[in-house]
């Protein structure tokens, strides 16, 4: 502390406690930077701090020490320049949309987009006068017709919740890229471990770190990667007036549980492959949907895709329909009757009566979800444990 310091107050010196710098050492760890402000010596200094996502610290609206440590991390992994991260994956899902977007605006998107997306882009739709024409994740030419001249989005998952479809992402963004039209690509499901869209030609990957990278149920995030810095730029311009700004401590919990990502990714891949195979034999399942297994539609597609592993959540349509589903979901006893996924505990899910619960019978079936379908993300307990709860509630049926 200076002598200037110590002439103080004791209530002007508590407000300025020694900030200790690490000098001689390096933390392993990602030290939390949980406080929003950062002096400055001079005012040239600050006003050159504004420039950019490469400016120096100055407000965590801005950029923060600890949640550029993720947004790198998470660039790193999914190959792209740079990456902004958001307070949850919707958070980064509009505040995207809203940056590259314009009244008057044409989108592709794919049908079975997850439903607060879907919701965003109808709203988008209703009020903002932006045109969004719907196709499947399988034919290049379905995007091609549909491209126009005001066209500025294609956006797609590359797996589809809840059935697992596979989205061709090198045949479609292959389209999209020849009409100078930007890919946006939600990799959710599949983790940059398991796929990395930017390979296939994507401008931006889209993640809810919610799942799988913070993958323990007690954070939520979403990250935005760029494969391109002029694009990243342009967006984070947007977000620091948007304002879904990703806490410090949202942001080192994320980081924690990402250290563990490959170890849990192993693990959910092997468990949910296991059981989607045994449950396909099991009396009270009439289908599964795991692009792992062969009777799968996209299971060439994902062999090539996602050579690693085909990830963690997969369906089941239970042969006694929409009744013997709800038994279903209130019968486990290990795995837990909740939305979500990713994290590392099993859970079960109706879509009919709760993810997809606005869709019509009609989108439903087009959707590949029957009454009887129930969502089975595998968590990372003993795989036996988790097949010994899904028999047990299985025969209850
Ligand atoms: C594929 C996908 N994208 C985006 C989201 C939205 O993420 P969040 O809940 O973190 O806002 C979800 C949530 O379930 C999702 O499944």
């Amino acid at each position: 502390m200076s002598d200037y310091h110590h002439g103080l107050r004791p209530e002007s010196r508590i407000v300025h406690p020694p900030v200790e710098e690490v000098t001689g050492s390096r933390p392993l760890g990602v030290p939390l930077h949980q406080g929003h402000i950062f002096a400055f010596p001079d005012s040239d200094a600050l006003a050159d701090a504004f420039a950019g996502p490469e400016g120096a610290f100055h407000y965590s609206r801005f950029g923060n020490p600890t949640v550029r440590s993720l947004e790198r991390a998470v660039a790193d992994l999914e190959g792209g320049s740079g990456a902004l991260a958001a307070s949850s994956g919707m958070g980064v899902i509009s505040t995207v949309l809203l940056a590259l977007l314009r009244s008057g605006a044409h989108v592709i998107a794919q049908r079975s987009l997850y439903g607060g997306t879907f919701a965003t882009f109808s709203d988008l739709a209703d009020r903002w006068g932006v045109d969004v024409t719907l196709v499947g994740g399988d034919d290049p030419e379905e995007v091609r017709a549909a491209l126009r001249p005001t066209t500025r989005l294609l956006y797609l998952e590359t797996v589809s919740n809840p059935t697992a479809r596979i989205a061709d992402l090198p045949a479609l963004i292959g389209v999209a890229r020849a009409a100078g039209v930007l890919s946006v690509v939600d990799n959710t499901f599949p983790t940059p471990l398991l796929c990395r869209p930017i390979e296939h030609g994507a401008d931006i990957v889209i993640h809810s770190a919610t799942k799988y990278l913070g993958g323990h149920s007690d954070v939520m995030a979403g990250l935005a990667v760029f494969a391109d810095a002029e694009l990243h730029h342009r967006v984070w311009h947007h977000a620091v007036e948007q304002g879904a700004t990703l806490d410090p401590f949202a942001a080192w919990l994320t980081l924690r549980g990402m250290q563990t990502l490959g170890l849990r990714i192993r693990r959910h891949n092997e468990t949910a492959l296991d059981l989607a195979g045994r449950l396909a034999a099991h009396p009270a399942v009439a289908a599964v949907h795991h692009p792992g297994l062969p009777g799968h539609p996209d299971h060439e597609l994902a062999r090539r895709l996602l050579p690693d592993g085909q990830g963690g959540v997969f369906a089941v349509d239970l042969a006694g329909g929409r009744e013997a589903a709800r038994t279903f979901v209130g019968a486990v006893r290990l795995a837990s009757l909740a939305p979500s996924l990713g994290g590392v505990h099993t859970l079960v899910l109706h879509p009919a009566s709760t993810s997809h619960r606005q869709l019509s019978d009609e989108e439903l079936t087009a959707a590949g979800i029957g009454p009887g379908t129930v969502r089975i993300a595998a968590g990372i307990e003993h795989p036996e444990d988790i097949r010994a709860d899904l028999e047990q509630a299985l025969a209850g049926l």
